[in-house]
């Protein structure tokens, strides 16, 4: 399943931080606000299960989340999406992969990784502003499912076809979420017109 999330308030946001000329307070506020509306709708099919309680009227049958969530941000600008999903989700766990890509030959490297338990039980969101040709989505699976993880749901910001496709070739059981679907890839692997090195202009490292 993929779902670009067409909406408004998240295209004005998103277009703020495409802007070249944004600065890096703007940037990181406008990506935590668009992790929290798309936290909304990723979390839109999360299972519920019934539970008894008494209103100040009288007894009432409600529903409450049935499964644990864990947030996994693939470092380092994954963290920029944390923030936003977890004030829709304070119960969540945490777990954490550090990946980062070599420029030449843009493959994944691992060098951190630390989950909190049950993940087979868990619904499982690994989020990373951008999937670009889904090396490092591919690789956060795996690791994912390694450990167990079976429910699991890819939040990025900005995609393309390439990634996009890679991902659901290897995984067609991993719901994909994005803000927008962008063209395509260029030559050293940047997304056209993306919004620039997401790592960077999160933690102003350029
Ligand atoms: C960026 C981005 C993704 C990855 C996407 O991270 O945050 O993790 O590139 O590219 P891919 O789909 O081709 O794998 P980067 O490796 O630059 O690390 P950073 O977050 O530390 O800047
Ligand atoms: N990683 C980024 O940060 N930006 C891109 O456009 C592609 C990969």
């Amino acid at each position: 399943m993929l779902e670009v999330l067409n909406h408004p308030l998240i295209t004005h946001k998103l277009t703020q931080m495409r802007n070249k000329n944004t600065c890096t307070k703007d940037f990181r506020e406008n990506l935590d606000e668009i992790a929290e509306l798309m936290a909304y709708e990723v979390c839109r099919d999360l299972p519920t299960q019934p539970v008894d309680i008494e209103t100040p009227i009288g007894p009432c049958t409600g529903y409450e989340l049935a499964k644990e969530v864990v947030i996994v941000p693939i470092l380092r600008a994954g963290i920029g999406l944390l923030d936003g999903i977890r004030r829709l989700v304070p119960t969540a766990k945490v777990g954490f992969i550090g990946l980062y890509r070599d420029e030449e030959t843009l493959e994944p490297h691992e060098y951190f990784a630390k989950f909190p338990k049950n993940l087979d039980q868990s619904i499982v969101m690994i989020v990373d502003p951008m999937l670009a040709t889904g090396g490092s989505a591919l690789a956060a699976i795996d690791m994912m499912k390694k450990r167990g993880a079976k429910q699991i749901k890819l939040v990025c910001l900005v995609g393309v076809p390439e990634g996009v496709t890679a991902v659901q070739k290897a995984h067609p059981d991993v719901d994909i979420y994005l803000a927008a679907m962008d063209d395509h890839l260029n030559e050293v692997g940047y997304i056209v017109p993306g919004l620039g090195d997401a790592g960077d202009r999160i933690f102003g490292t350029k």
